[in-house]
């Protein structure tokens, strides 16, 4: 059981160098902290299938894949962490952040890369049934400063979606926001162009009103 008795499915997304994974990571230290069960997840992958599938899907840059192709890699790589992973941890109590789910599928394949949303929302039904996340933190950074933190970034990871270029990011943005419109309960938008510190804490508060736990 974790400390606050509350099993909780929590998905984080954003562009790239958004800051998403740092967050998360910061997230679950902070709960484990107090004492909370927290299980770490990271797409694609998360499982020995899932991380073969990841490695199809970010490095086969010889090999052209249309977005429908990914979005069916990816949600097969995630209908395999959800029974795997995901659904076990939440059964015994846990607290379960998942580094980007489901809504990635509709921003990267969808909104940015043109696939078919209606189809894209049923493909995800279909893959993750009713395990949808109680909260989703969306790290909302504009396209400029993706670009300078890309610049100031010695170590630069240029994978066909980093290379995608500014109107891919536009609308990878755009699509997020449009998700966040659509379901204002479960998002948060947070504005990640701040200190990593200030981002931290408001996704520590909203996590903390989330389970139920009182600041100390
Ligand atoms: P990340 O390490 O930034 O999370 O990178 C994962 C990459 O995979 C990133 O470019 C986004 C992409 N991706 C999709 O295009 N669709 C998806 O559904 C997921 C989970 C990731």
């Amino acid at each position: 059981m974790s400390a606050s008795g509350r099993a909780a499915l929590i998905s984080f997304e954003g562009g790239e160098a958004s800051g998403k994974t740092l967050q998360a990571r910061r997230l679950a230290a902070s709960l484990r902290e107090r004492g909370v069960d927290v299980e770490i997840v990271r797409e694609p992958g998360g499982t020995r299938a899932g991380e073969l599938m990841r490695e199809i899907f970010l490095h086969a840059k010889d090999a052209a894949m249309s977005a429908e192709t990914l979005a069916l890699l990816v949600t097969a790589s995630r209908a395999q962490l959800v029974r795997e992973v995901i659904r076990p941890a939440l059964a015994r109590g846990a607290v379960v952040i998942a580094d980007r789910f489901f809504d990635s599928t509709l921003a990267y394949q969808g909104y940015a890369g043109g696939a078919d949303l209606d189809g894209l929302r049923a493909l995800q039904r279909f893959a993750v049934g009713d395990t949808v996340p109680d909260r989703t933190f969306l790290l909302d950074v504009a396209v400029e400063v993706i670009a300078r933190r890309r610049s100031a970034d010695g170590e630069r990871r240029w994978d066909r979606f980093e290379a995608a270029g500014r109107e891919f990011h536009e609308r990878l943005r755009e699509g997020y926001l449009r998700l966040a419109a659509a379901e204002p309960r479960r998002f948060a938008v947070i504005d990640g162009d701040r200190p990593i510190d200030a981002v931290a804490e408001d996704i520590a508060r909203l996590t903390r009103d989330l389970l139920g736990i009182r600041s100390r």
